[in-house]
């Protein structure tokens, strides 16, 4: 049906229309493979479950994709590293973003809001190259508030225009932090405007997400954080219609060093749309513990629940997909196990 629509259409789409169906695909397989790990204090074993599972599945997407925010560079990370190809090799051609576990210290301690997540943009270079440098400055706002912040002015300032934008109080309104040292005085100005705050240990994907989902009470999320999450958080945000704003912010001197050296202007705003230069974007995520977005996994004896949230740019649709997973078939056909 969706190969027809599209030979037939006087403007082919770049993008396959059944994109978005498959990747929750990709990211329940992760969440499922690596809930297992909730609470055995064991980052690695759950990051390795989540990234196999999510690679399997990919693999088998028809798609011509190559990791761009992936798990690290080849020599660091065996798969999903950046540059990887991924897919049957068909179009369209896609970069990836993919964050298998996105707070894998939250899920080895079973803490809140552990999400897989997945995005796809089409056309070759459409996602920023984020790794030169570690971190990113980010503000992040919902559709509401989309278009009244700048993240060069004072927070005060950003604070107001968001509660005018959100016929709202600035004293009502909440601020998602992660809670790092690096953030004390961030902290300090927040709390002289009077506003909430909700510090997060970690997952500030699933804090930018909060700020565009209705019913989460939190409006936006300021701070620093992974220069990857950046970019997968953009291109969740273009689809939610919200807006994210960030700046380079290196790790070390040594690496401002490389960056300059490379190129890097960390005085540079970027926008959600330096971040992702496509309009055929898509995004996945799947909870795996609770949180405020997303139901975590959930296992029964022969069969497993997850929730996810899918969306892509063009229609702007956002699907939540409730999943009951028979667990033996999910093992053997997802994550690669023998019969039996
Ligand atoms: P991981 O799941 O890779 O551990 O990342 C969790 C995370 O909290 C991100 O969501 C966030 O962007 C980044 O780490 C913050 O980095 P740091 O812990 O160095 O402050």
């Amino acid at each position: 049906m969706a190969k027809a629509l599209a030979s037939t259409s006087p403007e082919p789409l770049p993008v396959h229309r059944n994109l978005a169906l498959d990747l929750v695909r990709v990211t329940e397989a992760a969440a499922l493979a690596s809930g297992a790990w909730m609470g055995r204090g064991d980052k690695n074993s759950a990051d390795g479950a989540a990234v196999d599972a999510m690679r399997r599945v990919l693999q088998r997407m028809e798609m011509d994709g190559v990791v761009v925010i992936g798990e690290g560079e080849k020599d660091e990370a065996p798969m999903l590293y950046i540059g990887e190809r991924l897919g049957t090799g068909d179009p369209p051609e896609v970069d990836i973003a993919v964050d298998p576990i996105d707070g894998t210290t939250l899920l080895s301690k079973g803490l809140l809001n552990a999400i897989s997540t997945i995005a796809l943009a089409g056309g070759r270079g459409s996602l920023y190259d984020a790794k030169h440098v570690s971190y990113m400055h980010k503000l992040a706002v919902g559709a509401e508030a989309a278009g009244s912040v700048n993240i060069n002015d004072p927070v005060a300032a950003n604070l107001q225009r968001i509660a005018r934008a959100k016929r709202m109080r600035v004293s009502n309104l909440t601020v998602v932090i992660l809670d790092r040292p690096r953030h004390e005085e961030l902290i300090k100005e927040v709390r002289e405007t009077g506003a909430r705050i909700k510090l997060i240990s970690d997952g500030d994907i699933a804090g930018a997400l909060m700020t565009a989902i209705e019913g989460t009470g939190l409006d936006v999320l300021m701070g620093i954080g992974g220069a990857p999450e950046a970019v997968t958080a953009a291109c969740a945000l273009k689809c939610l219609g919200g807006e994210i704003q960030c700046k380079l912010y290196p790790k070390t001197d040594q690496e401002r060093t490389r960056a300059l050296e490379m190129g890097a202007d960390f005085d540079q705003v970027l926008t959600i749309d330096d971040l992702v230069r496509s309009d055929d974007v898509f995004f996945a995520a799947t909870g795996i513990t609770d949180g405020e977005v997303l139901t975590g996994v959930k296992y029964h004896t022969n069969w497993a629940e997850t929730e996810s949230l899918v969306t892509r740019s063009r229609s702007g649709t956002v699907r939540r997909i409730q999943a009951r997973h028979h667990w033996a078939y999910k093992q053997r056909e997802w994550l690669g196990l023998p019969e039996g």
